[in-house]
């Protein structure tokens, strides 16, 4: 099964980026799940006084999710693709959220260890050729305790859930991205999703790269089995965090 990786799926997500927000918006619960998953994060008074990360922001959907949930927060949001970014710019924002053209892999060669306080990553990690090393770079960069959460497309491990995935995909997901010349892009999302781990392999994966306390909790509608939220803690010892 070929996916898309690297420079490949940064020029789908280029070309995609026009219509993403209309897409998405035919996918109901995209944002309310974002949100939902944000909220999970459950981080104190607002964000005030908070450093939050969202890895691979998109067209901002995951942005605007973190700032609802935490409106007091200082948001850096970051993606490979100019694309993507340029749709999420011509947006309105505060001034305690910013965007910054940059790949998670590249993460470590800009931010300091510790820099922030909780890291958002939705619809990233199943992308990404190495996540391990991702992974290990949010931990450098998240502070001592920090919080993770990773809303993602990762299915329960149940041939129903795995059937219903790939029933949504030929019906829905693949037709309406080919209407937009994205079809490589969407059959990209319907196989990554086929060839990426279930829900306890990835928190698993979580717990195996030295985060703790990883749980897994479900989003409800279609989504129930096909997407999760995974929720984890950097550890907060020096000793822990070479583990
Ligand atoms: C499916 S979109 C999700 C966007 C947004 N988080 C949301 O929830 O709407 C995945 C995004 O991850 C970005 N991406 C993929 N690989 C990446 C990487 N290695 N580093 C940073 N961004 C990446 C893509 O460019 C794309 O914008």
């Amino acid at each position: 099964m070929t996916l898309l990786r690297d420079h490949d799926l940064a020029g789908a997500f280029d070309h995609a980026a026009p219509a993403y927000d209309r897409l998405t918006a035919m996918n109901p619960g995209y944002r309310t799940d974002l949100l939902r998953s944000a909220r999970r994060l459950r981080l104190p008074h607002g964000g005030a006084g908070l450093r939050v990360l969202d890895l691979g922001c998109g067209t901002g959907a995951s942005t605007r999710a973190l700032l609802r949930a935490a409106p007091h927060a200082r948001i850096t949001a970051i993606d490979v693709s100019a694309g993507m970014l340029e749709r999420a710019l011509a947006k309105p924002w505060p001034a305690n959220v910013r965007f910054q053209h940059l790949s998670a892999e590249e993460l470590l060669t800009t931010e300091d260890e510790g820099t922030y306080d909780a890291v958002f990553a939705a619809y990233l990690l199943r992308n990404v050729t190495a996540p391990d090393a991702v992974l290990g770079a949010v931990r450098t960069v998240l502070s001592p305790g920090g919080r993770l959460a990773v809303h993602e497309y990762s299915l329960s491990g149940s041939p129903v859930h795995r059937a219903l995935w790939t029933a949504i995909c030929q019906a829905v997901i693949i037709p309406a991205g080919s209407l937009t010349g994205d079809r490589m892009l969407y059959r990209h999302l319907w196989r990554s999703v086929l060839a990426f781990e279930t829900a306890p392999a990835f928190a698993a994966r979580l717990t195996r790269v030295g985060f703790t306390s990883v749980r897994t909790l479900p989003v409800p509608g279609w989504q129930t089995g096909v997407v999760h939220t995974f929720l984890a803690r950097n550890a907060s010892t020096p000793e822990a965090r070479a583990s």
